[in-house]
């Protein structure tokens, strides 16, 4: 007889704590399971799409210092002043240390939620300290944005490409994502539509649309606040309900922030904010701001998942944005970006070969490059490392696998000489494939890239 896990009664059970009987426990030593993952057949089946990503593969690699690493998307915190910090720090042990040392509320403590409320006001949003939930980065946010709304088989929207961690998540609740076009502006409002119209004739709805507005990851691109609008509008004639997530945003290189989506629309957007890029990541602080009934839920799933976020680095953040001049940080931290994403533009302009286009970003960490036809990101990233460099395949930014003929390249964390090192060597990886692949008519080991929703980048940054 076979049971349902597939394992006779006359084999001894090959799993861990698995069933022995008597004289198989020898036998069981000496046959050695040859499957990599031996709890292979008791993980939930919401695991199976939890594979590593091509970020997390490609770290061990990246990470050595011969490699010019413009893949992983770090913040650059080596202008933090850890003086001011530390001295924050030790102050509050000092002062306060019991309490910050204590389990705390689910929702976060109140002289965060009232310094967060500060912060939001910089991109227009006007909210009050009851409506935010603090999260373990707004990763955690986004986790539990989607364990609130997403039934398996539900749909979620998102730009075609998006942040991989989002698609992680969306993933793991067995969701659907639907890709919508971008263009130079972000999110193409009438694609927005158009997905509608065929949910609605598939019998299907969209949960929620997901969109990162500012200094998109991976794309670099920013909505105008028209796009905004024109986004709004569309999703209130589809009853759409909107989660904008937002690390980027006080990290733009020129002029005011854009106003967020959720100052044009307090009942409609789900906002999601982070300190990892303005502060610092290791604390591990983001929060949601959220319509008042979203909240009660969201503060219910937050203390099921952590009972709490976690006091001390909510004390600490508190402490740091009474202390320091945030602001003024957040101004040497754009300055440092902008250096280095005219390094990336320069590299770029100088080593691409022909046919390679690139967006021009305003703020935030990225490029999204798009390689000439037939070559293939993802098919090439081996000879790229073995060339000392390294980037993200387009292929890990998009639910259906395609991508394949684009690269995110991230200009936040290496010097500004490297960056440039950077792209010389991987100018010359392209270059060489580019040769193959019209001498054989081919391109090594791909199978030539799909068609994929991305548009065709305006004249200035193409070679
Ligand atoms: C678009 C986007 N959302 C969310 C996150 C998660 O950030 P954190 O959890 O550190 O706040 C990141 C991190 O890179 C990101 O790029």
């Amino acid at each position: 007889m076979r049971h349902p896990w597939g394992v006779s009664d006359h084999e001894p059970d090959p799993r861990p704590g698995g069933r022995a009987t008597s004289g198989d426990g020898l036998e069981r030593l000496q046959r050695r399971d040859t499957r990599l993952d031996s709890y292979v057949d008791r993980y939930a089946a919401r695991t199976h799409g939890m594979t590593a990503s091509a970020i997390r593969a490609l770290f061990a690699v990246a990470n050595r210092p011969e490699v010019v690493s413009l893949a992983g998307g770090m913040p650059n915190i080596s202008d933090l002043p850890l003086d001011v910090v530390g001295g924050a720090l030790h102050d509050l042990v000092l002062t306060d240390g019991r309490r910050a040392m204590q389990y705390g509320s689910g929702q976060g403590e109140p002289v965060l939620r009232e310094a967060i409320c500060e912060v939001m006001r910089l991109e227009g949003i006007s909210a009050h300290p009851d409506d935010i939930t603090v999260t373990v980065g707004s990763q955690q946010g986004l986790d539990l944005v989607t364990r609130l709304f997403c039934d398996p088989g539900d749909v979620v929207l998102c730009e075609a490409p998006s942040y991989v961690g989002a698609l992680g998540v969306f993933r793991a609740y067995q969701t659907e994502v639907v890709h919508v076009a971008m263009d130079e502006h972000g999110l193409v409002p009438s694609a927005l539509a158009e997905a509608l119209v065929a949910l609605q004739a598939a019998g299907k709805k969209a949960k929620f649309l997901y969109t990162i507005p500012n200094f998109q990851n991976p794309a670099g691109i920013s909505q105008t606040l028209e796009r905004r609008t024109e986004i709004l509008r569309v999703a209130e004639r589809g009853d759409l309900l909107v989660v904008e997530d937002n690390p980027y945003g006080l990290l733009g290189f020129d002029g005011d922030p854009v106003p967020a989506m959720r100052s044009l629309d307090a009942e409609r957007v789900v906002y999601l904010g982070s300190f990892s890029k303005t502060f610092a990541p290791g604390f591990r602080v983001g929060w949601v701001l959220a319509p008042h009934a979203v909240r009660e839920k969201l503060v219910l799933a937050q203390e099921s998942a952590t009972l709490c976020p976690p006091t001390f680095s909510q004390f600490a953040v508190a402490a740091y944005l009474h202390q320091h001049d945030w602001r003024g940080q957040i101004k040497v931290f754009r300055e440092m970006y902008r250096e280095r994403r005219d390094a990336m533009l320069a590299g770029l302009a100088d080593h691409m070969p022909a046919g390679t286009s690139w967006t021009v970003p305003a703020g935030g960490f990225f490029v999204w490059v798009t390689l000439p036809p037939g070559l293939d990101s993802h098919a090439m990233l081996p000879r790229a490392v073995t060339a000392r460099v390294a980037y993200v395949p387009g292929t890990g930014f998009y639910a259906d696998g395609l991508g394949s003929r684009h690269m995110r390249l991230s200009y936040c964390f290496p010097t500004p000489e490297r960056i440039i090192e950077g792209t010389r060597r991987l100018g010359e990886v392209l270059q060489y494939e580019a040769d193959v692949l019209a001498t054989f008519g081919t391109a090594i080991d791909g199978p030539g890239a799909p068609g994929d929703r991305w548009y065709e980048s305006p004249g200035t940054n193409q070679r």
